[in-house]
């Protein structure tokens, strides 16, 4: 159930925001969400904006996978976020080094793993998977490929960045914030991570996907997360459906959270049971690790259906097409 209206926020700008009436959003927002397509759908509260910057690709007809690499690329440029793209915080030894993958309707797909200097890894795991008879190019190695691609090379670590790790540096203690993506700007939450990940099917219907992180704050240089990993922090089949993953990427790795996800709907589940089903698993691996982290899944099938489930409350997710843009629904968890 998606009807409990005091967790949707409708963005202030839009014409089509303002023209809904309360009962329509009342509507729209009880199960079963199936929209139909074109849709984008993505992970917390900044996949409002990314998803307003897809839909442009959408309501043309475009392709889906150009507009899921569009869409992420908004949350990788925005300076405030310090969780995805360019203004993420740095690893424990000051390098700010980033997590992004790519996947359509083909099956094909490309990702990039801990790579450093580039502001938008979404754009070169796309190179990868378009231009390379590889899936992944991790460290200097996706650098020095970006590079030859054309992209601009450039120092990332933000003044405001570097403070925050700096202070970070006099107790060096990781602790992470659950559901830092939504309260990253206040006081003292800043020590954590998280993603977007976007699903979108287009006028054609068919699917696409993108993720893409700064992964946790203060990780182990070279550390790499869920985010990149196909069938981890996102899968796509275009018989079946998508799914992508946020929060603590190790836990999501140890169950290839994203395919299991898409796998279970294969076998008839709804979005949500098989994003609730994959939580299930991490919680039974790892009961003590799982009270105190957050993971959560989205997920969208073949009809335009969607769901969510993570593990504790706070996880929301935007979705956007022709009637409801930037509608913002809480993914259900299981504390
Ligand atoms: N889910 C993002 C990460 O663990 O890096």
């Amino acid at each position: 159930m998606y009807n409990r209206r005091k967790f949707i926020k409708l963005s202030a700008a839009g014409a089509s925001l303002a023209a809904l009436s309360a009962s329509k959003i009342a509507r729209a927002a009880t199960p079963p969400a199936t929209a139909g397509f074109p849709i984008v759908i993505s992970t917390w509260d900044f996949g409002i904006v990314a998803n307003k910057e897809a839909w442009k690709t959408l309501e043309k007809g475009g392709r889906a996978l150009d507009a899921v690499e569009a869409g992420v690329r908004i949350p990788e440029a925005d300076m405030n976020n310090h969780t995805v793209g360019r203004a993420g915080y740095p690893d424990r030894d000051g390098h700010v080094t980033l997590d992004a993958c790519i996947m359509d309707e083909f099956g094909n797909c490309g990702s990039v793993g801990a790579i450093e200097y580039i502001a938008h890894p979404i754009s070169v795991a796309r190179a990868v998977m378009e231009k390379t008879p590889h899936v992944m190019l991790v460290g200097d190695g996706a650098t020095q490929f970006a590079v030859e691609q054309g992209f601009k090379k450039e120092k990332l670590l933000t003044p405001e960045s570097e403070k925050a790790w700096k202070e970070w540096l006099k107790t060096a203690k990781y602790s992470p914030v659950i559901n830092i993506e939504n309260k990253q700007h206040a006081p003292g939450n800043q020590y954590n991570h998280d993603t977007i990940g976007m699903l979108a099917i287009d006028a054609k219907g068919n699917l696409s996907g993108a993720c893409t992180t700064s992964g946790m704050a203060f990780k182990l240089h070279g550390r790499v997360g869920d985010s990149p990993i196909i069938g981890a922090g996102l899968y796509v089949d275009n018989e079946v459906g998508g799914a992508t993953s946020t929060g603590v990427g190790e836990e999501v790795i140890r169950n290839v959270g994203s395919f299991l996800v898409v796998e279970l709907m294969r076998q008839g589940m709804s979005p949500e049971d098989a994003c609730k089903e994959a939580v299930h698993r991490i919680i039974k691996k790892k009961p003590d690790t799982a009270k105190n982290i957050q993971v959560g899944f989205l997920a969208i099938n073949k009809k335009g259906e969607y769901g969510a489930y993570a593990i504790q409350k706070g996880f929301s997710f935007a979705v956007c097409n022709a009637e409801k843009q930037d509608l913002l629904i809480p993914g259900k968890s299981f504390y």
